[in-house]
C-alpha cells in the first residue's frame, strides 16, 4: 500500500484544499524510547515489527509554523536559516508534504525551530514531522483525532507517531497492513522524580541514518530473530515497573533492551556501531557507579549520545559524575 492511499482513506477521499488560517502552528516534543523501535514490517508505511513505549522530553522539541507562500515551490526555514532545496531534509520534507498536495497548487513557508541537534540521534525527525503534522492540522483546519495525527507523523518517520504527546506513550504496533492501528496512546503514568540527563558525546550529523541501519539490520543480522522476544518481554516489564513505581526494574529494563538493539546492529553485515570511545567510556563509568550503589542506567538511540536515567534525589550525584550532563525536565516537577 502507499502513502497516499493512507491519507486518503483518513481524509475519506477528500483532502481539505483551502488554508483556513493565516498561519499554521504546531510543537512536539522529542521522545526517547525506553522500550526501540527498531525494524519494520512495512518500509513504505514505516509499520513497525514491534510495538515500542517513549517518554517524551517536553522542552526539547519542534515549533513549525506555516504560511502559504507565494512562491510556486517551499521556503524551508530550519533553525533561522534558509535551507537549500536539494537538501535530504528538504527533500525529505517536500515528499510528505505532497502526500497532502495531490495535484493541487499551494506551497508553504515552513518554519522549523528545534532546540535539539539534527540528525545526532536526539529524534529531531520524530518531533520535526509530529510537529509538521500538528502545523498542518492548523493551517488547514483538519480537525482530526490525534490517533490519526499520528498515523500521518508515522508516514514521514516512525518514532513521529509518539510525539504527539508528552509524558509515556506506547505505540502500537499493530497488525492490518494498511497501518490504520499502528498509531501512539498515551500511557496515564505520572513520574515527577524520575529524570532524563543527555550525555551529548557529539552533535555530528550520524555516519548511517536509522532508517538505512534498521533496514541493513533487518536484513542482515541473525540476532534480529530475537528481538521481537525481547521487545515482548521488555514492554510488558516496564509497564509493570510503571506501575508499581519500581526505577530499578524500569530503568534496567530499558538499558538491556538499548543495548539488545545494538547488539543486532553489531551482528549486521556490514557492521553497525553508533559507540564512540567517549560513549563506551560513560558506559563503564556508568556500571561502575552502580556497583558502588547509585541507581544511574542510561538508554542510546541510533548516535553515540547516552540519555541516562536517574531519579531526582540522586541529581547532585549525577552531576559530580558527569558535569556536562543536561538534566531534562519531564512533568511538572516540584
Ligand atoms: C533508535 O523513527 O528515525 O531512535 O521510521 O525510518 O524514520 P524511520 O526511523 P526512526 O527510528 C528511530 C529509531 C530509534 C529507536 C526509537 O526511537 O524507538
Amino acid at each position: 500500500m502507499k502513502k497516499s492511499e493512507v491519507v486518503s482513506h483518513i481524509f475519506h477521499g477528500h483532502i481539505p484544499k483551502t488554508a483556513k488560517h493565516e498561519k499554521g502552528l504546531g510543537y512536539a516534543p522529542t521522545n526517547i524510547a525506553l522500550c526501540k523501535y527498531w525494524g519494520k514490517r512495512d518500509t513504505e508505511l514505516n509499520l513497525p515489527h514491534t510495538s515500542s513505549l517513549s517518554i517524551a522530553l517536553p522542552d526539547k522539541g519542534s515549533m513549525t509554523t506555516l504560511t502559504l507562500n507565494d512562491k510556486s515551490s517551499e521556503t524551508i526555514i530550519l533553525n533561522d536559516k534558509e535551507i537549500a532545496l536539494d537538501s535530504v531534509f528538504a527533500q525529505r520534507t517536500k515528499a510528505f508534504l505532497d502526500l497532502f498536495r495531490a495535484n493541487q497548487k499551494w506551497y508553504l513557508k515552513i518554519n522549523i525551530n528545534m532546540n535539539i541537534p539534527v540528525a545526532a540521534g536526539l529524534a529531531s525527525s520524530a518531533s520535526g514531522f509530529a510537529s509538521l503534522v500538528c502545523a498542518l492540522n492548523d493551517l488547514f483546519d483538519w480537525k482530526l483525532h490525534k490517533n490519526d495525527l499520528s498515523i500521518l507523523a508515522r508516514l514521514g518517520s516512525g518514532s513521529a507517531a509518539r510525539s504527539l504527546w508528552t509524558g509515556f506513550v506506547e505505540w502500537h504496533a499493530g497488525v492490518r497492513p494498511d497501518g490504520m492501528d499502528s498509531f501512539g496512546e498515551p500511557l496515564a503514568f505520572e513520574w515527577p522524580e524520575l529524570c532524563v540527563g543527555i550525555l551529548t558525546m557529539s552533535s555530528d550529523e550520524k555516519p548511517i541514518s536509522s532508517r538505512e541501519a534498521m533496514q541493513t539490520t533487518v536484513n542482515s543480522s541473525l540476532l534480529y530473530n530475537s528481538w521481537p522476544r525481547k521487545v515482548s518481554q521488555d514492554l510488558s516489564i516496564i509497564k509493570q515497573a510503571l506501575q508499581v513505581k519500581n526505577f530499578a526494574l524500569l530503568a534496567g529494563t530499558a538499558e538491556s533492551n538499548a543495548l539488545a538493539m545494538h547488539a543486532t546492529m553489531l551482528s549486521s553485515w556490514p557492521p553497525i556501531c553508533y559507540f564512540l570511545p567517549e560513549t563506551i567510556a560513560a558506559m563503564h563509568k556508568v556500571w561502575d557507579a552502580r556497583k558502588q550503589g547509585l541507581q544511574l542506567y542510561f538508554t542510546e538511540d541510533a548516535g553515540p549520545n547516552l540519555k541516562l536515567l536517574f531519579l531526582k534525589e540522586d541529581t547532585a550525584r549525577v552531576q559530580a559524575l558527569f558535569p556536562e550532563v543536561e538534566i531534562i525536565r519531564l512533568f511538572d516537577q516540584v
